[in-house]
């Protein structure tokens, strides 16, 4: 989400909106803002893009004042409409919040709040905070202590921005987990989730730090940590220019995006386990009864979404010896599917709204069988028509190809596997603590393989003439092969194709000759035999006059004679190596189109949505 915050002489509704505008690229299924004037709150906020509330301002406009806050969403709890549209404020609204991440025991902090009769307006985490807020600023308490002594209850990752009416001119804002920035100006300040927010006023900035809270005015900005200890931000001075603040000094969105991955797969896992270690699925309306039911699940999507659906068909069947099948949601309802109320459709949309998945859903529904959706945009089309939905917490992505979306939606087919396992006690079922930790290291693997980045770029110059590309991949990596082979077809226009190590033999042998680049994704060296079966197919390419590219763990040195070139992946289980794999391949197509002078978030022919059969 798009958090702004400012305090000044200017008109603040005005400042407020501007930086906005900004920042509509970080989420835009609505948006508010609130002011202070005179000791009260004016609160205006829209569902839609942030011209519904421009217009609504339009017609009404704020109070002139010279605090303010704004927000524009990107959902995860709850629906994108008015009411859960940010800022939120307290029941005697003397308090108005902004916020950006997830509150972690969002859920045990309502039933506390609803125990001592507060009422709840929202479906949001938000909401809770707001009210939270408010009871200690009534209790006698300053904004910043309130705001020191809520942050020590919340657990998740969280920016929050609040202003209280009864301290007119001050700002109090904190971080965990999230980012926020603020822009120092003369005589006035400012907040952002990012640069972007300020920088037409402002280039002079401090970065806050992990737990730190900060207190604006016109003239003096304070950083302490929760328990209210002056710390040292760090400051700096922006020198991107607007396009470049807006992808956080990255040329191209989907690059950022790569790089936001750890994030994404770290946010994507909050809040999924009760306090005792079971596992729980926040919009999971289907009842654990008809889980248990279910003997066979189809998994339709489209494109990147569909090489998701491809890993899940490993993680499910192994984890909960239930039949899988996988299907392009293009072809799903033309071959007159077996489906029953027996039968679970997942449908993977990142975007939600893509035409193929959502007419199978609908062919699925009228056949009676249950659909449950993984996608990213809350309140899309897909999630409204299926029987239940895994939001993945990716946040908005604008690189028109899916990458962080990808690694979310992999998390969730996972979450999804164990889920399943735990309500048909299958023998993985005990298993499911010890994946859920290698799962929760995740993010800091996949940090790690992005540190390979300088490594796959001079690769990537290095393929600037090529004309054609093959991935080789097995199990979990055949998906990632595939992925990495449509990521430079989209991007860098590339004949591109993703092989099954195991089929080379049967036929795309014969196109191997000398000097073509062939991609290996290499298998964790396991009890199994596939890491040897990727091996033989390694030195079969290499001999025919293949340059070979491995991707292969650390540690691994049975490789080192077969590989031209080899990167290195982290440790990790079999089932999860796509999460690692798939960056470098990312990495490389990103690179290659942008030698080539391509758009990279915009590439000809390719829409992010594709709303049309
Ligand atoms: C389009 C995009 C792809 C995406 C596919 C499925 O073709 O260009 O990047 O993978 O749609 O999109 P969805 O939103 O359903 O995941």
């Amino acid at each position: 989400c798009g958090i702004v915050g400012y305090v000044g002489p200017q008109s603040a509704q005005d400042t407020v909106i501007d930086g906005l505008r900004r920042l509509e690229y970080r989420g835009y299924d609505s948006a508010g803002v609130a002011v202070v004037h005179e000791g009260a709150l004016s609160v205006e906020k829209r569902a839609g893009k942030l011209a519904n509330l421009e217009k609504a301002l339009g017609e009404r406009p704020m109070p002139v004042a010279e605090v303010g806050i704004g927000h524009t969403r990107w959902a995860t709890h709850g629906p994108p409409n008015d009411v859960n549209a940010h800022p939120h404020t307290g029941p005697g609204r003397r308090v108005a919040l902004v916020h950006n991440g997830i509150i972690e025991n969002f859920l045990d902090l309502r039933a506390r709040l609803e125990a001592d009769d507060h009422e709840l307006l929202s479906d949001t985490d938000t909401e809770i905070v707001a009210q939270l807020l408010e009871l200690q600023v009534q209790s006698g308490e300053d904004l910043t202590t309130a705001m020191q002594r809520v942050c020590q209850k919340l657990d998740g990752a969280f920016t929050l921005v609040a202003i209280d009416a009864e301290e007119p001119g001050k700002v109090v804002a904190a971080r965990r987990n999230s980012p926020l920035v603020v822009g120092l100006g003369e005589g006035e300040n400012f907040l952002g989730s990012d640069v972007a927010a300020f920088i037409e006023h402002t280039r002079e900035a401090l970065e806050l730090g992990q737990d730190q809270i900060v207190v604006m005015t016109r003239d003096a900005v304070e950083v302490t940590d929760f328990w209210g200890r002056a710390v040292q931000a760090r400051r700096f001075h922006v020198d991107w220019d607007l396009s470049s603040a807006e992808k956080d000094g990255h040329d191209w969105f989907m690059r950022k995006e790569i790089f936001e991955q750890p994030r994404a797969v770290a946010d994507s896992l909050i809040g999924r386990r009760t306090p005792s270690g079971l596992l729980q699925l926040d919009e999971m309306r289907l009842a654990d009864e008809e889980l248990r039911d279910v003997d066979k699940i189809i998994i339709i999507a489209c494109g990147t979404s569909f090489y998701a659906g491809m890993v899940a068909k490993y993680a499910i069947e192994h984890w909960t010896r239930t039949p899988v099948e996988v299907e392009l949601a293009s072809e799903f309802r033309y071959r007159d599917p077996i489906i029953d109320s027996t039968t679970l459709i997942v449908a993977i949309s990142q975007s939600g709204e893509t035409a193929d998945t959502l007419q199978a859903i609908r062919h699925a529904r009228s056949q009676r069988a249950k659909v449950l959706a993984i996608c990213n945009t809350n309140g899309s089309s897909i999630p409204r028509e299926s029987d239940a939905v895994i939001y993945t917490h990716a946040g908005p992505e604008i690189g028109v190809a899916s990458t962080k979306g990808f690694l979310t939606q992999l998390v969730a087919c996972y979450l999804l596997a164990l889920y399943i396992a735990q309500v048909k006690g299958t023998r993985f079922g005990d298993e499911i603590d010890e994946i859920m930790r290698h799962l929760e290291a995740m993010p800091d693997h996949i940090e790690t393989v992005l540190g390979t980045a300088d490594q796959v770029y001079g690769l990537a110059a290095d393929h600037a003439s090529t004309r054609s590309v093959l991935f080789l991949g097995r199990h979990a990596g055949y998906p990632v092969a595939l992925e990495g082979a449509l990521k430079l077809k989209e991007l860098a226009y590339l004949h591109a194709e993703g092989f099954a190590a195991g089929e080379l033999k049967h036929g795309p042998i014969a196109l191997i000759e000398e000097g073509l680049p062939v991609l290996c994704v290499v298998p964790p060296k396991g009890r199994d035999h596939l890491h040897g079966k990727m091996l033989s197919g390694i030195q079969e390419v290499r001999a025919r006059g293949a340059r070979t590219i491995c991707l292969a763990e650390e540690g691994d040195a049975s490789i080192e004679p077969y590989a031209d070139v080899l990167i290195r992946l982290p440790k990790v289980p079999v089932l999860l190596q796509p999460l690692v794999s798939i960056v470098p391949l990312q990495l490389f197509a990103c690179e290659l189109a942008t030698v080539l002078g391509h758009d990279v978030d915009q590439p000809r022919n390719l829409a992010k949505s594709v709303t049309v059969e």
